[in-house]
């Protein structure tokens, strides 16, 4: 199954992403993960896109559909994928036609703005791994400490208010027009992200015809 993950910053595509590769056993592809590793490890490409990420900017289509092609092409992508945070603009959706990859569902989950605010003041990622927690609603078990690996959790650098309402901005702009594009291609089911996560999980997994 090839699956795309679409939502509003913060609506839970890497937290809900990570449990349907658990259930079907195929890779969760995230661009906003892979473009961080570059940023932190200080490659030519993370250090062009660093400016853009931290100022909650899009990365440009040439650069993010680079890596997406590479990563696609890796052994572990060809029995599926879960892509989650690519497409982000109907360019983006175009070349993965161009490259002639077939999408099964383009899965969005849908939280309101305001909701999306007060969510992203707790969320702590891990430096070391890039686990991804939340301070009230995926606690780790102990604080500051990544459950995974046991490196130090962090805010992301663009996780500040300011930074939220841009990257809120950018989807509504570049992104949203992609439920459009998946909708009249008939491949858009939209499940509500606002209950907590195992909840939306079994919305996710109903949405997609998983059984749990
Ligand atoms: P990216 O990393 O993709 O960030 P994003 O789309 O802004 O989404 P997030 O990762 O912030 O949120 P999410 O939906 O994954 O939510 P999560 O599950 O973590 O991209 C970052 C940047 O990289 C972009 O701004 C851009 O610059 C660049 N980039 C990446 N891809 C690109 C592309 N294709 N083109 C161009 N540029 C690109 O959940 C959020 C928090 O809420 C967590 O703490 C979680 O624990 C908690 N949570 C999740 N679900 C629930 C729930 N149901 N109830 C309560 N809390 C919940
Ligand atoms: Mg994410």
């Amino acid at each position: 199954m090839n699956l795309i993950l679409l939502g509003a910053p913060g609506a839970g595509k890497g937290t809900q992403a990570e449990k349907i590769s658990g259930k079907l056993g195929i890779p969760q592809i995230s661009t906003g993960n892979m473009l961080r590793e570059a940023v932190k490890n200080g490659t030519p490409m993370g250090l062009r896109a660093k400016e853009a990420m931290d100022s909650g900017a899009l990365v440009s289509d040439e650069i993010v559909i680079g890596i997406l092609k590479d990563r696609i092409a890796q052994d572990d992508a060809q029995d599926g994928f879960i892509l989650d945070g690519f497409p982000r603009t109907v360019a983006q959706a175009e070349a993965l036609e161009q490259m002639g990859i077939t999408i099964d569902k383009v899965l969005e989950v849908h939280v309101p703005d305001d909701r999306i605010c007060a969510r992203m003041s707790g969320r702590r990622v891990c430096e070391a791994c890039g686990a991804s927690y939340h301070i009230d609603f995926k606690p780790t078990k102990t604080e500051g400490v990544c459950d995974a690996c046991g490196g130090k959790t962090v805010q992301r650098a663009d996780d500040t208010p300011e930074t939220v309402l841009s990257r809120l901005a950018v989807y509504h702009e570049k992104t949203a027009p992609l439920k459009d594009f998946y909708g009249t291609r008939g491949k858009l089911v939209t499940v509500e992200g606002q209950q907590e996560i195992d909840e939306t999980t079994k919305l996710v997994f109903e949405a997609l015809g998983i059984d749990e």
